[in-house]
């Protein structure tokens, strides 16, 4: 069984991370799979409790930017981006010194990606370990994300040391990943600092919207894999096809359906009269639906009966870019006006 660390527990939970063990932390957007990233066994560990592709490199989580400079060459931009959104949901890939760190945690580029979580309880366990953490998502590969201790203890208890509790993270989304080891600063996954954020400081900015083939190499290897998905078909529903909606639920009188939206929509439409319908509340706007997203998902995935599931859409501006981004990774793209 793995354990639930209290916030006094930051010592213990050092411990079992210097010792090679796993532990999750808790950040700003979801919790992580901590390792120490200069263990290379304990970073194997890694990709083995998540049953993800090796080829698919790690964050290395770290304090403060300071340490960043043991691994890395930081260029002026980089150091701007730092200074002004660390610690944050950033997350900063520039080239590595050679030899600095295990191929295992880059997937062998000569590039890492590094970010600064915003919790504090997160950077103190990183101080009293004395080293960097590698940190994926701490989920089952290809599972939701995890915002709670006990999504994470839902996927790995077992296979980890413990869990660092502190509550459901506020953001819901994964790091915004930022190459700026190009020649043009580019997004390879939106979050919370969005490209509008950015370019004040740095200029240009690209979005790689990129689709990725099954041949090609990935900018974000980890962009070719299937994602976020539960077991249920989610389908996306924009904002002029919720009277189809109900059209369709007075006929699919039969079949549980799970539905993602805000209290608007539930109510303007009036979803609490149908008897099928498994409702789940994405708040007010697309900053609470990022927040409730993987939890909802995952509230769905324990009920069997729920086979479908309807999302909101919501408009591409702010955190919506990255919510719509996740949202579409686990509809496999399929949208309410696809059925029929
Ligand atoms: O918010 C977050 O970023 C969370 C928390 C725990 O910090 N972490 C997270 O890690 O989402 P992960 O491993 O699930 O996603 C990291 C992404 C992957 O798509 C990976 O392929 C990409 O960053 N990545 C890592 N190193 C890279 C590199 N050197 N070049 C290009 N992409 C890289
Ligand atoms: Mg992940």
């Amino acid at each position: 069984m793995s354990k639930l660390f209290s916030s006094d527990e930051i010592q213990v939970a050092a411990q079992a991370i210097k010792a090679g063990e796993l532990v999750s932390f808790p950040t700003e957007t979801v919790y992580g799979l901590g390792a120490d990233a200069t263990n290379p066994e304990a970073v194997k560990k890694v990709y083995a409790a998540k049953g993800r592709p090796s080829d698919n490199p790690l964050i290395v989580h770290v304090a403060d930017q300071t340490e960043v400079a043991k691994f890395a060459n930081i260029d002026d931009k980089s150091k701007k981006l730092m200074d002004q959104f660390w610690p944050g949901p950033l997350t900063i890939i520039l080239p590595i010194k050679k030899g600095a760190l295990n191929s295992i945690v880059t997937g062998g580029l000569d590039t890492a990606a590094f970010r600064n979580p915003a919790t504090q309880v997160t950077i103190d366990l990183i101080r009293a370990a004395g080293v960097p953490l590698v940190g994926p998502s701490a989920n089952t590969s290809g599972k939701p994300s995890p915002t709670k201790p006990e999504h994470v203890l839902h996927d790995l208890d077992g296979k980890i040391a413990g869990v660092l509790d502190d509550g459901e993270t506020t953001i819901g989304v994964e790091s915004t990943v930022l190459d700026m080891s190009s020649t043009t600063p580019s997004i390879l996954r939106p979050g919370a600092i969005t490209e509008q954020a950015l370019a004040p400081l740095i200029g240009e900015v690209q979005t790689d919207h990129h689709k990725v083939g099954k041949d090609e190499v990935p900018k974000a290897p980890g962009m070719k894999y299937k994602h976020y998905a539960p077991n249920a078909q989610v389908y996306i529903v924009s904002d002029q096809d919720w009277d189809g909606v109900v059209a369709w639920l007075q006929k699919h009188t039969d079949q549980t359906i799970g539905i993602m939206a805000t209290n608007e929509i539930f109510e303007t439409k009036k979803l609490g009269e149908f008897d099928q319908v498994r409702y789940i509340s994405l708040g007010v706007d697309s900053k609470t639906a990022s927040r409730e997203l993987f939890d909802g998902l995952r509230t769905f995935d324990a009920d069997s009966a729920i086979k479908t599931i309807f999302a909101q859409g919501f408009d591409r501006i702010g955190i919506g870019e990255a919510y719509m981004n996740r949202l579409q990774k686990s509809a496999g793209n399929t949208y309410f006006s696809d059925i029929d």
